[in-house]
């Protein structure tokens, strides 16, 4: 099924444990430019120079590691990087982590001061993910190993390794989700109609949702059992800037008034992940009365999990943050050890400079039937954080 993909790949899974909850950890409350305020050690100037790595080593056991996270706005991202810091500190590293806002200079700026702080490796979920090259090339001749988290940074020879969740998987898993809902494969001349919401273009990890997905559905399509009334298919039309929820809900009032007004029924919406089906299913409620359409989503975010358990959503794609977490700093100390860390797929993710060793997990959908096995019984959530 891979070999239908064409789009390049690029994705960092980053994962986070939710042992410390979703809810305000000290990592969490990092200010977005809390690493202007961070001590510089005068030896750690020069990170590229020896010296200044045997200094950052005396202030810590371990050394410094920078975790860049793109924005504080999605729960998943508050969670990756506290959980990261908690499980890095555990483990005997000294953490900078920093949010950016989404503002990929902002992110630059980050990345570059961890640089002069002396950080020994970078873990980066980018925003993106092609306009880190330069900042990439200074962390190169500082000697510092990169790992890209949950999105593969492009074009860039100094990405190390790259941690993720299978991203094809993930739109493979949304797009079998709507064909057995629908029974597609034995719809005879019935004909469904679908609509499509995407993630951020910069994000590499887009390619891989959004193709993993329609090589399930593009057939459907092309025999006409899937019809999409507004004729939008193609995956840049169906992008969503910054996978921001305002966006695809003001997209999705338009398609809602333009195609359905008229009583035409909505019987499947593709989003590809959760922030961008809330926007969807605010614009359903806003503006639809059929019967609720399936609606796919990504992250199990708990603003969508209690949306799975009010009927406004269908599934959600479930992403062990905890499991990603554990990955990197597994990664992290394999690097700082001078060892290989532990890589499961070597093939998948070029980022236009080179297939970026991987470490891949395995993600699995999550509805109102196993829900509650899926994300109480394993602690991820606690009953009353759905409430
Ligand atoms: C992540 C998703 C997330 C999306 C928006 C993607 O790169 O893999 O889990 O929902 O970004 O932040």
């Amino acid at each position: 099924m891979k070999k239908k993909f064409l789009g390049v790949v690029l994705s960092v899974a980053m994962v986070a444990s939710l042992l410390a909850g979703c809810g305000g950890s000290d990592a969490e409350k990092t200010d977005g430019n809390a690493q202007q305020e961070a001590p510089a050690d005068d030896a750690a100037d020069d990170a590229a120079d020896d010296a200044a790595d045997d200094a950052a080593d005396d202030s810590t056991e371990g050394g410094l590691v920078g975790v860049a996270m793109p924005t504080k706005d999605l729960q998943r991202w508050n969670q990756d990087g506290s959980n990261m810091k908690e499980k890095l500190e555990a483990a005997g590293y000294e953490v900078d982590l920093q949010y950016a806002n989404n503002d990929n200079a902002q992110m630059v700026t980050q990345i570059e001061n961890m640089i002069a702080n002396g950080c020994k490796v970078l873990v980066i979920a980018s925003i993106d993910g092609n306009a880190l090259g330069t900042v990439m090339d200074q962390a190169a001749e500082a000697g510092i190993k990169v790992i890209a988290y949950d999105r593969l940074i492009m074009n860039s020879p100094a990405v190390s390794y790259y941690a993720t969740f299978d991203n094809y998987l993930v739109g493979q898993k949304q797009g079998e989700y709507i064909e057995e809902k629908l029974d597609l494969k034995n719809a005879g001349d019935k004909t469904y109609n679908i609509e499509f919401v995407t993630g951020d273009p910069g994000d590499n990890n887009v390619n891989f949702f959004f193709g993993g997905a329609m090589d399930v559905l593009q057939p459907y399509l092309d025999a006409g059992t899937l019809v999409c009334p507004s004729g939008e298919t193609d995956q840049d039309t169906v992008a969503t800037a910054e996978w921001s929820s305002e966006k695809a809900q003001a997209r999705f009032d338009t398609i809602l008034g333009a195609h359905y007004q008229d009583g035409t029924k909505l019987d499947a919406i593709l989003a590809s992940n959760d922030s961008t089906a809330q926007g969807v299913a605010a614009s359903l409620e806003a503006n639809y009365t059929g019967d609720y359409p399936i609606l796919t989503g990504q992250d199990c975010d708990i603003v969508s999990v209690k949306n799975i358990i009010a009927g406004k959503q269908s599934m959600s794609i479930f992403k062990d943050t905890r499991t990603l977490a554990e990955k990197v700093v597994g990664m992290v100390d394999s690097i700082m050890k001078g060892e290989e860390p532990e890589i499961n797929d070597t093939e998948t993710y070029d980022n236009g400079d080179h297939v970026v060793p991987s470490y891949l997990c395995e993600p699995v959908f999550a509805d109102i039937d196993n829900y509650k096995e899926l994300l109480i019984d394993s602690g991820y959530y606690k009953e009353d954080d759905l409430k």
